[in-house]
């Protein structure tokens, strides 16, 4: 994409969350968040940056990779941490994220070796390596969180009950999550993960989340509407609502119809 091209969108209007816009397509919703993307990079070359996995990021990651390959944005000096792994998970195995995160944003963005930071999916003890992991990131201030949305709206792998508090820890994955990363990943993804917490989440000074499609929509129509309760995970980001950008595309929002007007 050239550089300062304008993507248009249609902004919805929510009592908390200060920035949720409506794009034609998901590629044109993939498209606005690189370019909001790389514009933090810009004027921050040194940005900390969480990156979630999942196919919603794809053409996300690819976009930027573009960019870096023209020259439009250089990621060199930016710290890249991940926001999820499943344990136990060998990190070559196909569904690991933390393959995932080396291959499309490690190696695809040009980050540098020492600011790669990776949650190891064969620790032998997940909680010890939930502990490491979580004194790197309150060690950094973390300029922006990428974020998708997943079964029951969790973030990351906060499941639905994991109070807001909670700093990085090892997850038990519901029945819904299983379910459907069995689908979609493959048969063996394990029952855990390591996910940053709620809480490290909420603390990053900016958060994006991207969600696409009428399932998608429907988990953010819960998140966004009703209560605000660790029943609804993603719904913990209208506490912060005000360092929130959340890019949907229009079948997303047609799930949202009636509920904002
Ligand atoms: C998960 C992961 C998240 C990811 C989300 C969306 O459950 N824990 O890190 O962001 O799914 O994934 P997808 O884009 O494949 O739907």
């Amino acid at each position: 994409m050239k550089k300062g091209k304008i993507l248009t969108f249609k902004k919805l209007r929510h009592p908390e969350i200060s920035n949720i816009r409506i794009f034609q397509s998901s590629e044109h919703a993939s498209l606005a968040a690189a370019q909001f993307i790389s514009d933090i990079i810009r004027h921050n070359p040194t940005a900390a940056i969480t990156y979630a996995t999942g196919e919603t990021m794809i053409p996300v990651y690819s976009a930027l990779a573009k960019m870096v390959g023209h020259g439009e944005v250089d990621f060199s000096k930016t710290k890249a941490f991940h926001l999820d792994e499943y344990h136990p998970c060998n990190p070559d195995s196909p569904h690991s994220f933390a393959r995932y995160i080396r291959e499309r944003v490690f190696e695809a963005l040009g980050i540098s070796e020492e600011n790669r930071f990776l949650m190891n999916g064969l620790a032998k003890n997940p909680k010890t390596e939930a502990s490491r992991y979580n004194f790197l990131l309150k060690k950094e201030k973390i300029d922006l969180a990428i974020l998708g949305i997943g079964p029951g709206s969790h973030i990351g792998f906060n499941e639905k009950g994991t109070p807001f508090d909670k700093e990085t820890h090892l997850a038990n994955l519901s029945q819904e999550t299983i379910d459907r990363d069995r689908i979609e990943r493959g048969q063996n993804t394990p029952e855990h993960a390591i996910t940053q917490g709620i809480s490290n989440i909420l603390s990053a000074k900016k958060i994006l989340l991207l969600g696409y499609g009428s399932k998608k929509g429907s988990y953010l129509g819960a998140a966004l509407t009703g209560s605000i309760t660790p029943d609804i995970p993603a719904s913990a980001l209208r506490l912060v609502g005000d360092k929130v950008s959340v890019f949907i595309d229009n079948e997303a929002a047609r799930s949202l119809d009636g509920v904002f007007s």
